[in-house]
């Protein structure tokens, strides 16, 4: 929706003017796919679809929210909802509990913040593996953060978000997305040291190299509060306890065979595969950001393919899908693909030559007929900017 569309719609809905309006993107995960909950690497950016929020201070402690997506015969565009920040109105539910959330864990970290009137408006999709979730949480922490007159860092802003996904709503996530969501730069991607969360910015740009990144949405929803993820990180947990180290990122790149040989002793086959991926895939990110480094994209695709086996086999959260996908990129001549975020359902990532790109999405369209599955949507994307005040 334009500028001038969403201030009218602010007016109508609470009677007067936004102060302000806060965007933040959902993030493509171009490798790194699981290593945030082993305080590994990653190496996400930014994509051009954002959520924004506009806002205005209440003067009491009520949160009044309202989003554009929220469809329901009576309100096409959305109700309007009452949350009081001090409690009471029970836990909300679905998307409704993030924008609480947020205001939750600031206060929790001891920032106070204001009521305030927040009209959101997405084009993320939900439940695509695209971080719909940190997009709302970054974009409502800064709205209110800005309007509580806070000024907090990008990465302060991400831990509050993940606060907020953590302990207030109940999703175990690492700290990827909404990090990506606060700190990613246009034409790079965020090379984030999940332990002391430094970032490098790693130019990436595909168009330069005549090459697009086009993602795949599946249509299969994932949703990360089911026990599917926790189950990844707690195998992640037993097998780095198992080795004795705080967090499988300790266990150094060349000495990988070796622990995998230690923890084949403790006769669990399935933490040696989940331990697998963890060990190969911190090895891809830094690899895939040497080479982007050194402006030599077309190298990054069999690490993308590789990436993408090791999730499927290894670490078992791909579907047939994402399978499917892949497996189409490769007979389209792309130079690489695997599935993007945490699997189970959700997107896929091809980058591939721009000239290629229609013929890939035809052949896939015709696979997924085929076999039956629901047609998928395409986007094709570009590393974009992180978070923003729009006005
Ligand atoms: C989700 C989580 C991230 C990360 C990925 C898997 O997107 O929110 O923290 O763990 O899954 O890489």
């Amino acid at each position: 929706m334009s500028t001038d569309d969403l201030r009218h719609q602010f007016w109508e809905t609470f009677g007067r003017p936004a102060e302000g309006c806060w965007a933040a993107p959902g993030r493509v995960n171009l490798i790194g796919e699981y290593t945030d909950v082993n305080e590994g690497f990653v190496l996400p950016f930014a994509t051009p679809m954002l959520t924004r929020v506009l806002a205005a201070r209440r003067p009491d402690r009520v949160l009044a929210v309202r989003s554009l997506q929220e469809k329901s015969e009576d309100e096409p565009r959305g109700a309007q909802h009452e949350l009081a920040l001090d409690g009471g109105g029970g836990h909300p539910r679905g998307w409704l509990a993030y924008p609480l959330a947020v205001a939750r864990a600031l206060e929790a970290s001891g920032y106070q913040v204001v009521g305030a009137d927040l009209l959101i408006d997405s084009d993320v999709p939900v439940g695509a593996g695209l971080s719909s979730s940190a997009a709302l949480e970054c974009s409502v922490a800064m709205a209110l953060c800005a309007l509580s007159g806070l000024e907090l860092e990008p990465m302060a802003t991400a831990l509050i978000a993940q606060r907020a996904e953590n302990e207030f709503v109940g999703v175990p996530c690492g700290i990827m997305d909404q990090a990506a969501s606060m700190c990613s730069q246009a034409g790079h991607a965020l090379l984030l040291d999940t332990r002391d969360l430094q970032v490098r910015q790693v130019p990436f740009d595909p168009e330069a190299a005549a090459l697009s990144i086009v993602v795949v949405d599946t249509r299969v929803k994932h949703g990360l509060t089911g026990s599917a993820y926790a189950d990844r990180r707690q195998s992640c947990e037993q097998a780095a306890k198992a080795l004795g180290v705080r967090a499988l990122r300790d266990i150094p790149l060349d000495r990988t065979d070796e622990a995998l040989q230690r923890l084949a002793r403790t006769g669990d086959e399935v933490l040696v595969k989940r331990a697998r991926h963890v060990l190969s895939e911190e090895a891809r990110v830094l690899e895939v950001a040497a080479q982007l480094g050194a402006g030599d994209l077309r190298s990054v695709g069999p690490l993308l393919f590789a990436g993408h086996r090791s999730l499927r086999d290894d670490f078992e959260v791909s579907s047939v899908e994402l399978d499917a996908v892949v497996e189409v990129a490769g007979s389209s001549g792309a130079l690489g693909a695997r599935l993007t975020g945490a699997g189970f359902g959700g997107s896929a990532l091809a980058l591939i030559a721009s000239d290629r790109v229609k013929g890939f999405q035809r052949s896939v369209v015709a696979e997924f007929g085929a076999r039956g599955f629901t047609p998928p949507a395409f986007s094709v994307t570009a590393p974009s900017e992180g978070a923003r005040r729009q006005w």
